[in-house]
């Protein structure tokens, strides 16, 4: 059977898809994610579409889509199949692109984030072809290799290939459904700005007994910094960090209360992550803390002396690597500029702060009471047999707001992946039954949006 021919059996056809170690962050796997895009445009082109691989400075961006006919609308898929990396290894048990089917799950690093999530899309066209010979509306799938590293080369080539793109609405599984594995549409996501910080103190390292206690030490200097982030109630205490935060709309206040009951409540949470308590800003229930609030976060942190045993040194560096949260209408620059400022101010003399800023993105919401997120929301309803949540969730994906900027449509979120898929952690995972329904809802999605116009 060819593995990328049309009418295959899904699951083989995503157990080849997941075996592409496709890491956008590690170099070394660049072939990986250009073969990877290869399979893709193979997949594309088998079930009909015209489908193109474009090189960017980093990983292709593959586009693929049926003859347009101008009268009927235009939806963009989005996806992404760029995978992070599976470290720590030790905690697979079985080696991550190996795809393992065990319990009504296929495990693989990029089962759920994203493959899983955008190959149901193209069976679901490709079903749809087959059985009706043209879609209800005009399809372009637009899947990058470079979403887990902030899309660095994708707005210039939206830029570039604004007019090929043009659509009426962006449709995107690369969320989670609600708590219980029930079906929901998520209407807002945080936005994101990282940071790294490189303390610099002496020359080299020194001995921590000859030296101590005569310089700043950069460890400290850096444990200071990021202890500066917060106070104990979790408030972040960079000035004007919560100034452009749109606050909750009651009706959000009570979707989030309803979520809240439906999650089994802040326990199921806690075994969720794996922790014996919750902690966050005051005044906000867990729900709210993930989707709605703003956070600081330090994702590393290091420097001085790793290996076994004790050695007195006093290292001459140490770094923290951070990423902050955000939710509309905070500015991610604005953001960025904020939290510097504030940790320069609190630089001791003798110590270099190096500041490098990474990947950004605005947070995003859309409307799920618009006709199209009608429309999202029917099909999921059918799809899955029930009244689909509405969620805020807490991760990013930072292309949506320029998705918005440049093209001038709304992104719909109706996310595929199960709430325990150990998402960008050791056996992630999806459910079948997930990525079965997700090829049931695209056919219902489309069908909706054709009639929507
Ligand atoms: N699919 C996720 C985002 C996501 C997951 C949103 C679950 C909501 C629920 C996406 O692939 C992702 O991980 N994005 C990164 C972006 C970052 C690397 C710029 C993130 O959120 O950390
Ligand atoms: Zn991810």
């Amino acid at each position: 059977m060819d593995p990328v021919g049309i009418g295959g059996d899904p699951l083989e056809e995503l157990k080849s898809f997941l075996r592409f170690p496709s890491i956008s962050t590690q170099p070394e796997h660049a072939p990986d994610l250009a073969s990877c895009a290869e399979w893709l445009w193979e997949k594309l082109t088998a079930i009909g579409l015209t489908a193109a691989i474009h090189s960017t400075p980093g990983s292709p961006v593959v586009l693929a889509s049926s003859p347009h006919d101008p009268a009927k609308r235009t939806v963009l898929i989005y996806g992404h199949y760029d995978v992070q990396p599976p470290e720590p290894l030790a905690g697979w048990t079985t080696p991550p692109f190996e795809p393992r089917i065990e319990n009504g799950r296929i495990h693989a690093r990029g089962a759920a984030d994203n493959k899983g999530q955008i190959l149901a899309h193209i069976l679901g066209v490709s079903e749809t072809l087959r059985e009706k010979g043209a879609l209800p509306v005009n399809i372009i799938f637009l899947i990058e290799g470079e979403e887990e590293i902030g899309s660095p080369n994708l707005e210039a080539f939206l830029r570039e290939h604004r007019e090929e793109l043009a659509c009426d609405l962006v449709a995107i599984s690369d969320t989670a459904m609600g708590p219980g594995n029930k079906a929901a549409l998520t209407y807002a996501l945080r936005g994101i700005a990282a940071m790294e910080l490189l303390v610099r103190g002496p020359a080299r390292d020194l001995h921590s007994g000859l030296f101590g206690g005569a310089v700043a030490n950069p460890a400290t200097v850096v444990a200071r910094l990021v202890a500066s982030l917060h106070d104990t109630d979790g408030r972040v205490l960079i000035p004007g960090f919560y100034d452009a935060v749109r606050p909750l709309e009651p009706w959000e206040r009570a979707a989030a209360a309803d979520l809240e009951k439906a999650a089994g409540g802040d326990d199921a949470i806690k075994e969720l992550a794996g922790v014996i308590e919750l902690s966050g800003e005051k005044g906000f229930t867990t729900i709210e803390r993930i989707g709605a609030r703003p956070t600081a976060e330090v994702n590393g942190i290091g420097g001085g002396y790793q290996g076994e045993g004790t050695k007195t040194v006093l290292p001459k560096e140490a770094f923290a690597k951070l990423t902050f949260r955000l939710v509309a209408d905070q500015n991610p620059a604005v953001i960025l500029a904020a939290a510097e400022e504030y940790l320069r101010a609190q630089t001791p003399p003798g110590i270099l702060l190096e500041i490098t800023t990474g990947h950004s993105g605005a947070a995003y919401q859309s409307d799920p009471n618009s006709t199209d997120g009608l429309a999202a929301r029917k099909a999921l309803k059918e799809a899955f047999g029930t009244e689909p949540l509405l969620l805020r969730d807490g991760g990013s994906i930072p292309i949506l707001a320029t998705l918005k900027e440049i093209l001038g449509v709304d992104s719909y979120l109706l996310g595929l992946a199960n709430p325990d898929c150990r998402i960008h952690s050791p056996n992630e995972n999806m459910l079948i039954e997930n990525f079965l329904g997700g090829i049931r809802m695209n056919k219902i999605l489309l069908e909706e949006l054709g009639k929507a116009s």
